[in-house]
């Protein structure tokens, strides 16, 4: 399995409050976290944290990337639109392991409306911790290939 150590994270307003708790625990596992905020008490625009976070697991400054909004959907959709990005909402413990297991998504995308922040902690450490299995990589292929038959 290949070793995480770098995490890009990143949240909009309404992960305010578990922004602190849930990159502490990160740490706390050991792993090196570049948090690109959000930290203001106004509201903000999700998919500038998307790219930021996604911008740096594909050009390598971080291995895998942690993304919280309201329901992780906005933050998966935007980062998709980066080449090389590969995110998925993930709304309990299986699909956060199937995620990494079978989709080798390199970004998690959660919800902080949708989940609670013991839940938030336990599906990032799951798919932090669940190698991909190479008997997927076929299907992984063709998601690249449409992604570079893109103009
Ligand atoms: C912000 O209100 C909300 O739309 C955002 O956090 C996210 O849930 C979008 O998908």
């Amino acid at each position: 399995m290949e070793k995480i150590k770098k995490l890009a994270f990143g949240t909009d307003h309404t992960s305010v409050e578990i922004r602190n708790t849930v990159k502490k625990y990160l740490e706390k596992m050991g792993y090196e976290v570049e948090d690109f905020g959000f930290s203001g008490s106004e509201s903000c625009d999700y998919p500038d944290y998307a790219l930021k976070v996604a911008e740096a697991v594909v050009n390598k400054k971080a291995d895998k990337g942690i993304l919280i909004c309201g329901t992780g959907i906005g933050m998966s959709i935007a980062c998709n639109k980066v080449k090389g990005a590969i995110a998925a909402v993930c709304w309990n413990e299986d699909t956060a392991k199937l995620a990494a297991q079978h989709n080798r998504a390199n970004i998690l995308c959660l919800g902080s409306r949708t989940a609670t922040i013991s839940e938030v902690c336990h599906r990032i450490k799951i798919f932090l911790e669940t190698p991909f299995e190479e008997r997927h990589m076929r299907r992984i292929a063709k998601i690249k290939e449409i992604e570079n038959n893109q103009h």
